[in-house]
């Protein structure tokens, strides 16, 4: 039995241990259960920030013994450590605090249809140290509804005498708008809207938090943050890795719906959302639900798919497991859209995502509009290269400005810079996988870094012409694995006299040269 002393660290400053809970994980098995929920506990142990009467349930089919599961999770985190030691900054782990973590596992089989599960479930639930529950549904999408809804006919998701009970649901929340409609009321009937965290883990990434900070912490951007000084905004999330076995769920998907109403529209949202009065979960999700529904539809013309073939970086998508050989799967999104309110009417946002680019690379590139050249007129200048503000995600932590300076010499000549910031070069870096803080917030009842059921449906409705043409299904371009995209995509921005940010870094080039 877990006792006060073995609580291993204490608390982070500022910060207090997230209330009691006991957190029951549907999925125990799963790759997010080894991969990102479990480091994320054992992150949360080692600064102190759970409560020492924490349990953790993992729900899953088939019989096991809990220490053969603490054992498999065990073995997978040290791997983790050995291997990720960026993500954990240390290759070795803590011992008490995965001891901490681990005393407390509790495996307990199940099918998750069967009601038998849920009377068994209420049954131990009622054993632990709090009434405080946290149900994670870390399982495929077609789960949810059956585990919700007997969740709610089991009676788990009562709240009395001031405990909570809530539900964590993982993307993808439904695959398009009636989806997402049917699931939000299928759910709502069960659970209160308040009781309801949906997760996008891209904002629980420290760095897209950070955009707010950015952007309402200093005095420089936000005057410049409108139409009139914009010309554009780029949202680019590019991975180089491909589907990475799971190609059953991709054909479903496509990277349009994996990421775009999704990660790049919280992205959108965190850079065109109007100031919030706090950080109140509501006054933040407001803001941010406006800048959903602002958002003009997108069709067919302002979207570009495309799908990796054999290339650099690899063989093409069709030749991956589980992909049929005709697929039309897109496996590249790039999108125009437009939100038509008073701070960004006309200045377009374009979005790109894919797998097997060039580089791994998330950011968020603001362009400004061009000075007047009038200055350089009769100087050898012929162009002046546009600033642009970057908000670097992943894998690069940080953010770049391009501006002009002068070129040494006794001619005006202007020569392009950028200068940079790093986090690792101002702080400390922490150990995070990017669910700790989510983790934390839920157990807290912060919902600001969740999906309100409103907004889920306002960026499904934005992007339903596309994934229902009225006419001809959008085609699908191919472009070579380890290449920057189609064609196409360039071409949709050329139209509009604009061009895609290189994803290879050419900044510092002389340095880099010299070096
Ligand atoms: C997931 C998508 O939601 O996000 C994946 O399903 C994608 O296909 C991943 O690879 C990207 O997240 P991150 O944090 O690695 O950029």
């Amino acid at each position: 039995m877990p006792t006060d002393k073995d609580q291993p660290a204490a608390p982070l400053a500022g910060k207090h241990p997230a209330p009691p809970c006991t957190l029951v994980i549907f999925g125990a098995g799963g790759d997010l259960t080894k991969r990102l929920l479990m480091p994320a506990l054992y992150n949360l142990a080692s600064d102190g920030l759970l409560d020492d009467k924490m349990q953790i349930i993992g729900v899953n089919h088939g019989q096991r013994e809990t220490s053969e599961w603490r054992d498999e999770l065990s073995e997978s985190l040290r791997k983790f450590a050995a291997d990720r030691a960026s993500t954990f900054h240390t290759s070795q782990l803590n011992e008490k605090a995965w001891d901490w973590v681990s005393q407390r596992l509790q495996y307990f089989a199940g099918e998750f249809e069967s009601d038998e599960t849920f009377s068994q479930l209420a049954q131990l639930i009622a054993t632990m140290k709090t009434s405080n529950v946290v149900f994670y549904l870390a399982v495929t999408a077609r789960f949810f509804k059956p585990i919700v809804e007997h969740l709610g006919r089991a009676g788990l998701l009562k709240e009395e005498g001031g405990n909570f009970r809530r539900i964590v649901i993982e993307k993808p929340f439904g695959t398009d708008l009636a989806s997402a409609r049917d699931l939000n009321a299928h759910i709502l009937g069960y659970a209160s809207e308040s009781q309801v965290y949906r997760i996008d883990h891209f904002l629980g990434k420290d760095t897209v938090q950070s955009i707010l900070a950015v952007r309402f912490a200093n005095a420089l951007f936000e005057p410049m943050w409108r139409r009139e000084y914009i010309d554009h905004v780029q949202i680019t999330a590019a991975e180089t890795i491909g589907v990475e076995g799971r190609g059953r769920f991709y054909e479903q998907t496509g990277a349009f719906r994996d990421m775009v109403p999704n990660h790049l529209f919280q992205l959108l949202g965190m850079i065109a959302m109007e100031p919030p009065n706090s950080f109140d979960a509501e006054t933040v999700r407001d803001k941010k639900a406006e800048v959903f529904d602002a958002i003009q539809p997108l069709g067919a013309r302002d979207v570009v798919f495309g799908q990796y073939e054999k290339g650099a970086a690899g063989p093409g998508y069709r030749e991956e497991p589980d992909v049929a050989p005709e697929s039309r799967t897109e496996t590249y999104a790039a999108a125009r859209v437009y939100v038509e309110n008073w701070r960004w009417a006309g200045v377009p946002f374009y979005l790109r995502t894919g797998k097997r680019l060039a580089a791994r690379r998330t950011e968020v590139s603001v362009q400004l509009k061009a000075v007047p050249f009038r200055l350089f007129r009769d100087t050898p200048v012929d162009a002046l290269t546009p600033n642009v503000l970057t908000l670097r995600i992943d894998p690069a932590h940080g953010t770049t400005f391009d501006f002009n300076v002068k070129v040494p010499g006794p001619v005006m000549q202007v020569g392009a810079v950028q200068s940079s910031f790093n986090y690792g070069d101002f702080f400390d870096e922490r150990a995070n996988v990017g669910y700790e803080t989510l983790l934390y917030d839920c157990m807290l009842g912060d919902e600001t870094l969740f999906q309100r059921a409103d907004s889920i449906e306002t960026a499904w409705a934005a992007v339903d012409p596309v994934l229902h043409p009225q006419g001809a299904p959008i085609d699908v371009h191919g472009y070579a694995a380890g290449s920057e995209g189609p064609a196409e995509a360039d071409a949709l921005l050329a139209a509009d006299g604009r061009a895609w940010r290189s994803l290879i870094d050419k900044s510092n080039k002389k340095q880099e040269d010299k070096a």
